[in-house]
């Protein structure tokens, strides 16, 4: 056997490298006597919260791709994004194993702290082209993050860069598509699905470009099913009590589950025929 590589004065070591210790010194129950299953809690948001920051990431690799119509290096960042929300609507049930009663004995501590402050998420959301600008509020006394918040408003986003690359790849979609889209423009959303029609037709002929539109409604299906199990998830632990971000709770997350950012790849099936 060679010699077991240990600890050395000067070289790269794993807990260097990764910040073990730092990341380790970060959950902090607010609980008195600190409660066992508020741990639970804040490693749970913890993870999201790091996946998230790594599906932003790339996410905004897929994007530049898309700019230089390199479809299948985009494809290849949009996919990586679907596998780790697969991972994330699994992680969500991890919290069943909490008793109700449990959770409300350190809930109190939380308020008003809520996912309605998760900057990550509303980024990710906006990114994805899920833009409401109404979000913002949750962030009017940070105004550096509200900042951040409004340039992703403001900037491309995934659906408005996947329209242009079609355009830029000789498809027939207006200028601005997504904007329009946005807008409610009929004339505008029924050529975007005109121009989607002939690749769900002839998935073969432009397979790249199928690929990478397939993951962009897998994003959509991944980031609903997280919705819907983030929901169940919510009503098992507190049933239909408020949220502590103020919001009505079980109603208000049921409000979201239909969201797409790709509404109108997903209409293309209803229109499809042979
Ligand atoms: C027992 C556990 C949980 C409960 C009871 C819970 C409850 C809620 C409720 C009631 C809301 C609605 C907003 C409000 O009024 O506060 C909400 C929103 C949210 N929660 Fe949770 N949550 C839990 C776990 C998690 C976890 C693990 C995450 C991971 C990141 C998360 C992320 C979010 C996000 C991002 C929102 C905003 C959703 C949106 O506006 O579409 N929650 N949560």
């Amino acid at each position: 056997m060679s010699e077991p590589r240990v600890y050395g004065s000067s070289e790269m070591t794993y807990n260097d490298y990764l910040k073990v210790p730092e990341l380790l010194n970060l959950q902090h129950r607010q609980s008195e006597p600190p409660h066992h299953d508020e741990m639970l809690f804040i490693i749970i948001h913890q993870a999201y919260e790091l996946w998230f920051k790594l599906i932003i990431h790339e996410l905004s690799s897929a994007m530049d791709h898309m700019k230089r119509l390199e479809v299948l290096r985009a494809r290849h960042f949009v996919h990586r994004c679907v596998e780790i929300l697969k991972v994330l609507v699994q992680q969500i049930h991890i919290l069943e194993t909490m008793q109700p009663v449990e959770f409300l004995q350190f809930r109190d501590r939380l308020t008003p702290a809520s996912g309605f402050q998760s900057m990550q998420f509303r980024e990710l959301e906006f990114l994805a082209g899920l833009k409401e600008p109404r979000y913002l509020q949750f962030f009017k006394n940070r105004p550096d993050l509200t900042a951040i918040l409004q340039a992703r408003l403001d900037g491309p986003d995934l659906r408005s860069t996947y329209y242009d690359m079609l355009r830029g790849l000789g498809h027939s979609v207006p200028e601005n598509a997504s904007d329009q889209e946005r807008a409610g423009d009929a004339e505008a959303m029924e050529q975007i699905i005109q121009a989607l029609i002939p690749l769900y037709r002839s998935p073969d002929s432009q397979l790249p470009l199928y690929l990478l539109t397939e993951s962009l409604v897998e994003l959509d299906q991944f980031m609903g099913l997280w919705r819907e199990h983030h929901m169940r998830v919510v009503e098992r632990v507190i049933g239909f009590k408020k949220g502590t971000g103020g919001s009505s709770g079980v109603e208000y997350l049921r409000s979201t589950t239909s969201k797409k950012a790709f509404p109108l790849i997903w209409e293309v099936r209803t229109h499809l025929s042979l």
